[in-house]
Order: structure tokens, then sequence, then C-alpha cells
């Protein structure tokens, strides 16, 4: 069982500006929910039952999602309102929050690397909220990857075939295929061009992470974009044959973009809402 979920959140959210200006990406909602609750709640559909943002300063929002918030209960007490706020109240009792601030913006292998003291030697699951999943046929896509690492026992990326001249925005993996969907990673390249890329096949927002991941990432240099890379990090346990790429069944939507974040809430409001 994989017990602890890291959500680095402490980016700044530049894409999405001036919304993200004084309200977290993370915060911005899908109909009627934070992107993070989501992400949430998929951790919790996975069977975790541990919490580790990691954070920055000024984003406390996402923090206060996940407590109390007492004069709103009171001020909304007998009115018949109480129920909008029993899934966050649910998730909350199900689940452990933790928190530790990413001092500097470092990275995503730097912001990973920083919940150690929480995740402590055993597997864990990293979700990229902005990166929203949705499975309505069968379980999460995390609950996807944690039943292969069961059978695999090595770390498990996301993957999805994304058009040939996207593959600037993303890790881009290469490998043999051993069953349908199920990739043995033998190369990983962050954000290459595309006369670089080693395939099509992206990484999204969702990772199981063995634990000697820390030393490695430990052990990184800065690489793209002079910050420390999980994708790198991650490449050391590939050339030892340890990372799985997946294809995931559901679909991904991009909420740190325009078109996924309006294309999210539309399918949302469409398939998960009773109108
Ligand atoms: C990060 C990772 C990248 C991955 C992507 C998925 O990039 O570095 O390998 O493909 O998330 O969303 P970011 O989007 O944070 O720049």
């Amino acid at each position: 069982m994989i017990e602890t979920c890291v959500f680095p959140v402490a980016g700044l959210g530049t894409r999405f500006l001036p919304a993200t200006k004084a309200v977290p990406k993370e915060m911005l909602p899908v109909v009627d929910k934070p992107l993070v609750q989501y992400g949430v709640e998929e951790a919790v559909a996975a069977g975790m039952s541990k919490v580790c943002f990691i954070n920055g300063r000024h984003k406390q929002a996402i923090e206060n999602h996940f407590d109390r918030n007492v004069e709103l209960e009171n001020a909304i007490a007998g009115s018949g309102k109480e129920p909008l706020l029993e899934g966050v109240n649910r998730l909350m009792a199900e689940c452990a929050i933790n928190s530790i601030r990413q001092l500097q913006a470092k990275g995503l292998g730097h912001a990973i690397g920083c919940s150690r003291a929480v995740v402590g030697d055993k597997p864990f699951g990293v979700i990229l909220p902005d990166d929203l999943c949705v499975n309505l046929d069968g379980p999460s896509v995390l609950a996807q990857m944690v039943a292969l690492h069961e059978r695999f026992g090595c770390s498990v990326v996301a993957i999805e075939e994304v058009p040939r001249d996207q593959v600037c925005k993303y890790g881009v993996i290469a490998g043999d295929e051993e069953e349908p969907g199920v990739f043995r990673v033998s190369n990983m390249v962050e954000k290459p061009a595309v006369e670089d890329a080693p395939s099509n096949l992206a990484i999204i927002g969702r990772y199981i992470l063995t634990a000697d991941i820390f030393d490695l990432i430990d052990a990184t240099e800065p690489g793209k974009g002079g910050e420390i890379q999980i994708t790198d990090a991650l490449m050391k346990q590939a050339a030892e044959g340890r990372v799985i790429g997946y294809r995931f069944q559901g679909q991904r939507f991009d909420c740190g973009s325009m078109d996924g974040y309006v294309k999210a809430t539309n399918f949302c409001y469409q398939n998960l809402y009773d109108r």
C-alpha cells in the first residue's frame, strides 16, 4: 500500500495571469471545486492517506481549503448549504494534510526532494494538480499506477501520446512496450526539441516513485532551464530498467493552459454533475 501523495504546488502559475495573481493556480475552480481538490480526491481513491503539499509563500489558500473555516460554518449553519462542504470535509477526515515550504524555486525534482522528511523510505505518489485526470469507466489514473507498481516494484510514470510539435512542453520517454500500454523506459529527456525527442510519449503529472529517488535527486545537477528536473533523476533509475511508462486509461486535461482548462470544465460539467 502506498501511503503518501506529494503535491508540488509552489509554482507561480504565470501561464494563467492575471487569474493567478492573488489566487494559486491550484485553487482555480473546475465547475465547483478547486483543481487541487480533484487531485487529493484521486490520491485518496488510490488508497493514500497522507498528503504532502510542497508549497511556496503566498499560497496559503491551498492549506486553508483543507482546514476548517469556523466562521463560514457558523454562518451557514441551518441554512441548508452545509452539504456543499461535505465533500471537502470528508477528504479532510480521510487523509492527514502535511505542508512543507520549498524555499527556492529550483525545479520539480527539487520540490519532490523536499518531501523526504514526510515520505520516509517508502514508495510514494506524486500528483501535479494542474493536470486533471478523469477516468469515467474504472479506477483513477493514480490507482491504475499503484496496481502497476505492485506488479513491477519500481517507479511508474504516466504517459500520453502528444502531437510531435508539442514534445518540447514535456518530459519524453522511449522504451520497449512489454505489454499494451506498458513500457520499460530506456530513455527520458526533459522538454526536448522536436528533432531530439526520442518519441512522442510525454510524461504527464502522475508518478509513483521509489524512495531511492531522493538520493538520486540530491545527486542531480540543474538541467533544462537551470532547474533540478525529476526527469533527469528518474533517468538514473531508467538506466537500470527500473521505470515503467504507463499509457493510462482515462482522460487528462492540461489545466495550466486555457484550452485544457475550458475543456476540463465542460467535460466535468457534462460528465460528473447531475444537472
Ligand atoms: C513537468 C515535468 C515534465 C512533465 C510535465 C507534466 O513540467 O518537468 O517532465 O512532462 O510536468 O505536466 P512542467 O509542466 O512543470 O514544466
